[in-house]
């Protein structure tokens, strides 16, 4: 949720800005702005995406070794070029980005107007950038001093760059909930929401943490806290290759991470899992899985797609463990005084691992006495950082904001966890487990094959692109999956969709159908299927046209069925890994189709940061 990147060394700032906020331009992309100096700061801004701010400085003959950039989701004030950051200090001598949100921005700002202070945005930001500069000017302090003092009088999440018409090496950055990545180059320093603007250029990367304020100052880089402690930077190299941030001759990102799932699945039991020996090893929480085997319920929390892994996870665990397991929206459970003991384990899943209510979720856990067990995809995140333990994702960089890849990356993990516990607690037989290994390293090469269906699935959107609404309807494993079906569709083409238990149809969403409702029934061979066959006929009896996700060699589905995707055969828990993908597709191909802009859908942001 906005894009910061920041620059100062030898190159051209802002060749380096505006290609860094093309790389964080799925963070949030209402508009952007970029400041350089030249005599002065000089503040460019546009409404839309980065393209257009590029277009408005491309005949800039400034050539800045400082710059900050922004790429905005708006919060407060609508997105325009005025409330588009950077924004100006009162004198015109600081201008500051900003992620996140200041909280009692109001309070500060009536005060700022009692003095004479006058706002030419609607933002929060402008209010804080005001705020420093009135503690700078009127206590005589140096720019740090201010920005530290500030800091401690400020409620909200935030990560922060400024920059000063004063000294053209002197950049200075805080966060607090929200992320900033320092890149270490030689003699040239760079900063970002991620690390993706980063790694073109440099490896060597500092992760900021909470109320921490770095001052890069004529080539050094200091840390310090909020309480003016030094800290110690901890510089780490990035494994990331810069491949895997662009799109590979693919149309769009989101397309290329559905194909990326045979490798990001791979990726995700690499080093962990060995069939043949019948080896399970999960490195990152190995330390408490007697802990996690003991506890008397697990609570998984999350948010979005995230959150559907959850519910998978739930059928899981209690599957294969016996564990009770509550799946819990991290932004619900945060507020409703949870009952949370000592020992419960909590399971957090995450793609981004910067997700604002899930981080304060597991943060109120925390402080309760539980364990808390991060399921995240970005290396070095909040969440994981915040986590006691946990087992990253390995899907690699997902840049599409409708997430695919971690999706079945978060599947994997999860399911790799159930099974240590269960194997753990006895709860599983030796044969059954086993099977599932097998099964597992089987997975990508059965997802492999539902690719292969592309054409397939591309001319069954081109049958249902106009449909206003669609049902998607799923029973045990594959309910997450018709919830999840339905959320990458509404995510990307703006078509109405509702998930439910294919089950629960009865309860109302049967109401709606007619002969214009498609809907998509994840039927695959499994415990429920004779269930499920019985849903199918309700809705054909009520003249809904069915599309039906089917286990291969499916006799009865297709009889009954306008349109029928086949998956391999999988075992159940297990099955959502491949049944989700053919929605994937389909959501993929109906939003193109729809002219829709697939990457970057409309006011959604790939990392929510604020709550
Ligand atoms: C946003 C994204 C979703 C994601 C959700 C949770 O809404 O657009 O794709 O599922 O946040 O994000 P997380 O990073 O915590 O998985």
């Amino acid at each position: 949720m906005c894009g910061i990147v920041a620059y100062v060394g030898h190159r051209n700032a802002q060749e380096v800005v505006i290609k860094g906020l093309k790389r964080l331009e799925y963070r949030g992309y209402d508009s952007a702005g970029i400041a350089l100096l030249n005599e002065g700061i000089h503040v460019y801004k546009k409404k839309g995406k980065v393209a257009e701010l590029e277009d408005l400085v491309k005949n800039l003959s400034i050539n800045s070794p400082i710059g900050i950039g922004h790429t905005r989701w708006a919060t407060h004030g609508e997105p325009n070029d005025i409330n588009a950051h950077p924004h100006y200090s009162a004198s015109g001598k600081l201008a500051i980005i900003h992620n996140g949100i200041i909280e009692n921005y109001s309070a500060l700002k009536q005060e700022l107007m009692n003095k004479g202070y006058r706002f030419t945005s609607e933002t929060d930001t402008e209010v804080l950038i005001h705020f420093i500069e009135d503690i700078q000017v009127s206590n005589g302090y140096s720019l740090e001093e201010a920005v530290r003092v500030a800091l401690t009088q400020v409620v909200g999440a935030y990560a922060i760059v400024i920059m000063t018409s004063e000294n053209p090496d002197l950049l200075i950055a805080a966060r607090k909930g929200s992320p900033l990545v320092i890149g270490v180059g030689q003699n040239e320093f760079f900063l970002a929401s991620d690390a993706t603007p980063i790694i073109e250029y440099t490896k060597d990367v500092i992760y900021l943490n909470d109320q921490e304020i770095a001052v890069i100052d004529n080539g050094e880089l200091r840390i310090k806290t909020i309480d003016d402690a030094p800290a110690t930077p901890y510089i780490q190299r990035l494994e990331m290759e810069l491949e895997a941030i662009e799109k590979g001759g693919f149309e769009h990102f989101m397309l290329k991470e559905i194909f990326e799932q045979p490798r990001s699945i791979r990726d995700s039991m690499r080093g962990r899992l060995d069939a043949a020996a019948g080896r399970l090893v999960l490195g990152g929480i190995r330390e408490y899985v007697n802990k996690m085997m003991q506890a008397d319920r697990i609570i998984i929390v999350a948010c979005g797609t995230s959150w559907h892994a959850g519910l998978v996870a739930e059928y899981m665990i209690e599957e294969f463990c016996r564990i009770p397991v509550e799946v819990e929206y991290a932004s619900e459970f945060r507020y409703r005084n949870p009952i949370i003991r000592e020992g419960d384990v909590v399971i957090a899943i995450s793609q981004s691992g910067e997700t604002a209510d899930t981080l304060a979720a597991i943060e109120l856990a925390k402080s309760k006495g539980a364990i808390i067990i991060g399921v995240c995809n970005v290396v070095g995140s909040s969440i994981a950082r915040a986590s006691h333990a946990g087992s990253y994702t390995h899907a690699g960089p997902e840049i599409g904001v409708a997430s695919t890849k971690a999706f079945t990356a978060q599947l994997t993990v999860l399911s790799m966890i159930a099974l240590t516990l269960a194997q753990k607690r006895g709860t599983i037989t030796d044969r059954k487990f086993h099977e599932m290994l097998v099964e597992l390293e089987n997975i990508p090469a059965k997802v492999e094959e539902v690719l292969k269906q592309n054409d397939k699935i591309r001319e069954l959107a081109y049958i249902f692109k106009d449909a206003t609404n669609f049902l998607y309807l799923g029973r045990g494993y594959n309910f997450p999956v018709a919830l999840e079906g339905a959320l990458k569709l509404k995510e990307i083409s703006y078509i109405h969709a509702e998930g439910y238990p294919a089950a629960e149809m009865k309860h109302g969403p049967i109401a709606l159908i007619d002969e214009a409702m498609p809907v998509v029934f994840i039927a695959t061979r499994d415990s429920s299927y004779e269930k499920i066959i019985s849903n199918v006929q309700e809705v054909k009896a009520r003249k809904g046209r069915v599309i039906s996700i089917v286990t291969k060699g499916d006799t009865l589905l297709p009889g009954l069925s306008e349109f029928v995707i086949e998956v391999p055969a999988v075992q159940e828990a297990l099955m959502p890994i491949v049944s989700v993908v053919p929605l994937q597709l389909l959501s993929y191909h109906i939003a193109v189709m729809r002219g829709c802009n697939v990457d970057q859908p409309r006011n959604l942001a790939k990392s929510v940061t604020v709550e």
